[in-house]
């Protein structure tokens, strides 16, 4: 554990979980816990828990939880470390200096950064320098001014198989140093080569400044048209915006949300200081978290073809979970914004802006598109489907407001409309119940792990093991002595045995067995398998008898497929003590 387990104590006791999570979901007190939508999944019936006593979440809906710490890992995105820090944060803690390997990883980061830092310079200097005037006449050729290029540090990477690794090496950065900055690749034959060659570059700078990753384009029509720095430790794409540095900083209530490179860079020089763009991927989840900490509302500008749509319509998802207001802008006659402020100019732009149309009117009009208005029959399929979009929008004044405009579009009136909804709604309900009913009926599947991955082989077993872990969690008086009645290997599921042997260590160091140190030691899933075992509480009665039949539950079970004799002894070590004995007797007999 990178962290001093007092300062986590203490971090968890000034961060109270009900405290933190209600600056994220509302809470109603029910009983002992607290209950509200989950954050984490969609969903309109209230299955997400809190306990102030356990300080732990837990939804039953996604299976998602843990303790305070696991919580804003996931509601802001951040790794376990910067999670911590951002709890000290808000409680106004000092970080205590971390271990050793910590250290040494952030060091070998920070030696990642230089190494970005110092290829960008020298990606920089090479476009400029006199006989490269290809690539400056590419983004040249593009419309971009030299002030913009330089603002985004644009650059060029020679053709050469090793220009950049010389210049690099020159500066004492070591090759495994390349390697894991993805500037370099490895051959077959194990040699190491420039990743990008006779490329333009444009370097990938996250929220802090740092150049953490490249994307390069090729100056013609070859294939692959753009190619991006790997995965690094310093560089996750899924957790990055393009020019997320500059659009921090934007007076504007919005953000434009662009596709490619050159989009973003043509919307900045054309004064659209709020432009980022996902990386060429679709956005993730973590994106939208990060762009609602900027802003309340986002203006999607994807290309005008196919894909651009589909994709915009996913980014409508995500942006939408994170309760942030979602416009989408159409570009009529361009493929995509950089063309069209290259045809028509920075105002018309605006224009297209302040036209743009909420996500909702964007997508009965992606819908009405699909279908022949004027035609009956297609009439009637269009109102179907755009039923099942309305029945999708969580505001009923929203449903109202658009159900009104599908009925325009169609020449139907507004009530129509509005039952053909609540149709539609109805039939979800009942869907949404006949499901919950068939969870709670069917035993083996509630009793198996949300995350398949931890499926349980033996679940008498299992369930034995996980009332012990219950027991053990909420009277740690009970741990002293236990490993000889229950060794570890008596488990039948790895990650719960996983969890027991933590239990008997942190008892043996005389540390207190409480959440706390599991979070960022555990999986995810396995921290929610562990909160759905927490949250549920202790039957009343005698732990101690309790804790006993559990634990021959479990002995039984490991009778029974043989890894255990009746007597509860390991079958091998039976045999070993039989041999041994057998040689003890015939010494014995040897001296006699
Ligand atoms: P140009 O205007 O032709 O330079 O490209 P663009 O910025 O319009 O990009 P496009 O719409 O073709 O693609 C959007 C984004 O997807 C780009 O900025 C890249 O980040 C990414 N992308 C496009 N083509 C490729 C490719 O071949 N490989 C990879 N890895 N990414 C790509
Ligand atoms: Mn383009």
């Amino acid at each position: 554990m990178p962290f001093d387990r007092i300062f986590l104590d203490e971090l968890s006791a000034r961060n109270d979980i009900v405290d933190v999570v209600s600056q994220y979901v509302q809470l109603k007190k029910s009983g002992a816990n607290y209950f509200g939508l989950c954050p984490f999944h969609n969903e309109k019936t209230p299955s997400f828990s809190v306990s102030p006593d356990k300080q732990i979440f837990h939804c039953f809906g996604c299976g998602a939880g843990g303790g305070v710490l696991t919580f804003v890992m996931k509601a802001e995105g951040l790794e376990f470390p910067d999670a911590v820090r951002f709890l000290a944060a808000r409680v106004g803690m000092q970080v205590p200096e971390q271990g050793e390997a910590d250290r040494q990883a952030a060091r070998r980061r920070d030696r990642l950064y230089a190494l970005c830092k110092d290829a960008a310079r020298f990606y920089y200097e090479t476009l400029w320098r006199p006989e490269n005037r290809m690539p400056q006449q590419y983004f040249l050729g593009r419309g971009l001014h030299r002030r913009t290029m330089n603002r985004f540090g644009l650059g060029y990477a020679p053709d050469s198989f090793h220009a950049l690794l010389d210049a690099m090496t020159a500066k004492g950065y070591t090759r495994d140093e390349l390697l894991d900055a993805g500037l370099v690749s490895r051959s077959e034959k194990g040699r190491i080569y420039d990743r990008f060659r006779n490329r333009v570059i444009f370097p990938i700078i996250d929220v802090r400044g740092n150049v953490i990753a490249f994307g390069g384009r090729v100056l013609d029509d070859s294939k692959p048209k753009y190619l991006n720095s790997p995965e690094t430790p310093i560089f996750h794409k899924s957790r990055n915006l393009f020019a997320l540095n500059l659009a921090k900083t934007t007076k504007s209530p919005y953000f434009i949300l662009a596709e490619g490179y050159m989009d973003v860079i043509a919307l900045h020089q054309a004064g659209f200081d709020s432009a980022v763009a996902s990386l060429g991927t679709s956005l993730t989840e973590e994106q939208a978290r990060i762009i609602a900490r900027h802003v309340s509302q986002v203006v999607i500008s994807y290309d005008a073809d196919g894909a651009g749509q589909a994709a915009a319509q996913r980014a409508i998802d995500m942006l939408k979970k994170c309760d942030l207001q979602v416009k989408v802008l159409k570009i009529p006659g361009a493929k995509d914004p950089d063309e069209f402020i290259k045809a028509r100019g920075a105002d018309a732009f605006r224009g297209l802006i302040e036209r743009s149309e909420d996500h909702n009117a964007y997508r009965l009009e992606q819908i009405a598109d699909r279908y022949d208005l004027e035609d009956d029959e297609d009439r009637v399929q269009f109102l179907r489907e755009a039923a099942r979009m309305l029945a999708g929008i969580d505001s009923s004044i929203e449903r109202e407001v658009y159900a009104g405009r599908a009925a325009k579009m169609a020449g139907v009136t507004a009530e129509a409309v509005n039952v053909e909804v609540r149709r539609e709604l109805s039939v979800r309900r009942k869907k949404q119940r006949a499901a919950e009913r068939r969870e709670i009926r069917s035993p083996v599947g509630m009793a198996q792990p949300k995350d398949r991955a931890l499926a349980y082989a033996d679940i008498k077993s299992a369930k034995a093991e996980e009332n012990v872990l219950r027991l053990l969690f909420s009277d740690q008086k009970l741990i002293a002595g236990i490993e000889t009645a229950l060794p570890p290997a008596w488990f039948s599921s790895p990650v719960l045995r996983k969890i027991y042997e933590r239990v008997l260590a942190l008892d043996q160091e005389g540390q207190m067995v409480d959440i706390v140190p599991f979070e960022g030691w555990l999986a995810p899933g396995e921290m929610g398998l562990l909160s759905s075992i927490l949250e549920q509480s202790v039957p009343p009665g005698e732990h101690r008898q309790a804790l006993a039949e559990y634990i021959d539950t479990i002995r039984m079970q490991r009778v029974r497929d043989g890894s255990i004799t009746q007597t509860g002894e390991d079958p091998l070590l039976t045999f070993g003590r039989i041999k041994n004995k057998t040689r003890e007797d015939k010494r014995y007999d040897d001296q006699g």
